[in-house]
């Protein structure tokens, strides 16, 4: 797990306090962390700080570029559909200065959910709204309603529907006589379609966070979710406390990964609690993850060793600077940008 350098010096807990008390402010060195497919929001996050903005705007431009990039299956167009093959997205996000949370679940048509979630908080009395609700909502101010499958997912799902079961109607390239235009014959390892017969599916999100010089924070979670899912799931990126939390008081948090364990121990709640408690960010994502593994008893979700077969991942700043992340099992990455490069940092 990555482990985080912050401001440097310490007048008070949390920060370098100067000028006349009455204007004393806290002087941080601003940082971005985002799960691993998050580089280029890092830096674009931080490029929105230093031209004078906002940290909500800062994280939302950041996973803006992810949501609007057919190439990433795991978030907003492009991301891989339901059950019915349809794109439902999930956001959230949390501006710490202002207290202010929004969110929106199993939206379907637009490509940045993130937009439709920051303005629930602004324009609404509510944090949540879900499907036919948001979606109207989202019309209802100007957001574009367009189809967000592209080929490349749609064909993922024809695939993933025809190798679902051998005893239904849908064939594939070894159980017909005839050529199917774009099936993949032999699936590597690795692919999701390989990975989902394994009983592991696709399951990326981006959730960025960040700290400014004034030690205020914001952050966003945003995602399509569980390929394949069940139409209408949601999962735990919408959840204010479990998928994001940002206390503007203390830090910030999100999460990757299974989003059911995420909500069962409402992850990113407990990790910002734990830095209340004094933890580095890295030691509370790493407790918030322990609940999850001791949280996790059904043996369809253990592997042969008694562990978690699947994968959760946290990333976390403070207001004084500190950032880090963890995850379940190793090999897993996050982005960083603190000192004007952007990085990929072990969890
Ligand atoms: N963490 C994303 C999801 O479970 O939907």
């Amino acid at each position: 797990a990555g482990v985080g350098a912050g401001a440097a010096l310490g007048v008070v807990p949390g920060g370098v306090l100067d000028g006349a008390p009455a204007i004393r402010r806290r002087r941080v060195t601003p940082v971005c962390v985002a799960s691993g497919n998050g580089q280029g929001a890092v830096t674009r996050a931080q490029e929105v700080l230093n031209g004078g903005g906002d940290t909500l705007d800062a994280v939302l431009e950041g996973v803006n570029l992810v949501e609007r990039d057919p190439n990433d299956r795991s978030v907003g167009y492009g991301g891989l559909p339901n059950f019915d093959g349809v794109v439902q997205l999930d956001s959230s996000v949390m501006h710490g200065p202002t207290r202010g949370a929004g969110a929106v679940a199993c939206l379907e048509g637009v490509k940045t959910p993130s937009l439709v979630a920051r303005d629930v908080m602004r324009y609404t009395d509510h944090v949540l709204l879900v499907g036919r609700g948001a979606q109207d909502f989202a019309r209802s101010l100007g957001h574009p309603i367009e189809n967000l499958l592209t080929d490349e997912a749609r064909q993922a799902w024809v695939e993933w529907r025809a190798r679902l079961s051998e005893r239904d109607d849908y064939l594939t390239p070894e159980e017909t006589l005839y050529e199917l235009p774009g099936f993949i014959p032999n699936l590597e390892d690795g692919d999701p379609l390989v990975d989902s017969h394994d009983g592991v599916r696709p399951q990326g999100t981006i959730n960025c966070n960040i700290v400014d010089r004034n030690g205020d924070l914001s952050g966003v979670t945003t995602t399509s979710g569980l390929a394949w899912k069940i139409p209408g799931r949601v999962g735990d990126s919408p959840i204010v406390g479990a998928g994001l939390y940002v206390d503007n008081d203390v830090g910030a948090a999100g999460s990757t990964g299974r989003g059911e364990a995420v909500i069962k121990t409402v992850g990113s709640h407990t990790v910002v609690e734990m830095m209340r408690a004094g933890m580095s960010p890295t030691d509370a994502c790493l407790e918030a993850l322990r609940r999850i593994v001791a949280f996790t008893v059904e043996p369809r979700l253990l592997d042969d060793e008694g562990r978690p077969s699947f994968g959760v991942n946290y990333y976390a700043v403070n207001k004084d600077g500190e950032w880090g992340g963890a995850s379940i099992w190793a090999g897993a990455r996050f982005a960083v940008n603190g000192d004007g490069t952007t990085r990929l940092e072990d969890s």
